[in-house]
């Protein structure tokens, strides 16, 4: 879909946003990122209050902007950064539900998969499902990195749904027999928006709670965890 910059989603102008993109799913997360851990941030977006920022990080430009929930938010968002900004990489900073057995509380999660329930995927009229993954040398960036600093993580598939509050007891379980490690709802429809761009995506999620076994994290652990995953994306961002 042709469009001009600023989007009626984006009030930013081209060149105010990086190449590489943090995308928490909340924006005040992202106000939060921004003011904590870059030098010089300046806010390139209000509009529906989904904030971004960029600034610097040991020298590398970044921004990071919140992507809302669920899978036509993120969709947008990540569509117009790709396809009017110019951003080649965009690296989702998100929290998850575990659901397989090993994946607990405050793990880090590198979901180099995403199979989804959502429908997303059928505007690219395939001849057959897509299998949306993240791209693999950003992938092998985090999990060297997380290696070299002791930081405990978890690599494969995970589910996007597109319900929180879904209907059908008998849908986790399937998925967890599939292997899938956690749920959560935004990262398919990036990786297809990457693949169909060309350009390149990463989600790495912090474990919150654990749908079958009801632990969950407060408020003050979820930032102890979170600040391992940001330690990655900031470190794999270039
Ligand atoms: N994000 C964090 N926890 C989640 C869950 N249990 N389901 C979907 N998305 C989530």
């Amino acid at each position: 879909m042709a469009t001009t910059t600023p989007t009626p989603h984006n009030a930013a102008n081209p060149g105010d946003i990086a190449k590489t993109v943090l995308m928490p799913g909340d924006p005040l997360r992202a106000k939060f990122i921004a003011e904590t851990y870059l030098e010089n941030p300046v806010c390139f977006n209000t509009v529906r209050n989904m904030l971004g920022y960029t600034g610097t990080y040991q020298g590398k430009r970044v921004s990071v902007m919140g992507s809302g929930m669920g899978m036509p938010s993120i969709g947008i968002y990540s569509y117009e950064l790709y396809h009017f900004y110019d951003v080649e990489t965009i690296i989702r900073i998100g929290s998850a539900g575990g659901i397989a057995d090993h994946v607990h509380v405050r793990d880090v999660v590198i979901g180099i998969g995403a199979c989804t329930d959502s429908n997303y995927g059928s505007q690219f009229h395939l001849p057959g499902a897509f299998a949306p993954i993240g791209d693999f040398t950003l992938a092998q960036k985090a999990v060297q990195y997380a290696q070299e600093h002791k930081i405990h993580t978890i690599v494969g598939n995970v589910l996007s749904s597109d319900t929180f509050y879904g209907d059908d007891p008998d849908a986790l379980p399937a998925w967890k027999k599939m292997g899938v490690l956690a749920v959560e709802m935004e990262s398919a429809a990036l990786y297809m928006n990457a693949a169909r761009a060309g350009k390149r995506a990463l989600c790495l999620l912090t474990i919150s709670d654990c749908p079958f076994t009801g632990e969950s994290l407060s408020a003050e652990e979820r930032q102890t965890s979170f600040r391992e995953m940001m330690e990655i994306a900031l470190a794999i961002a270039e």
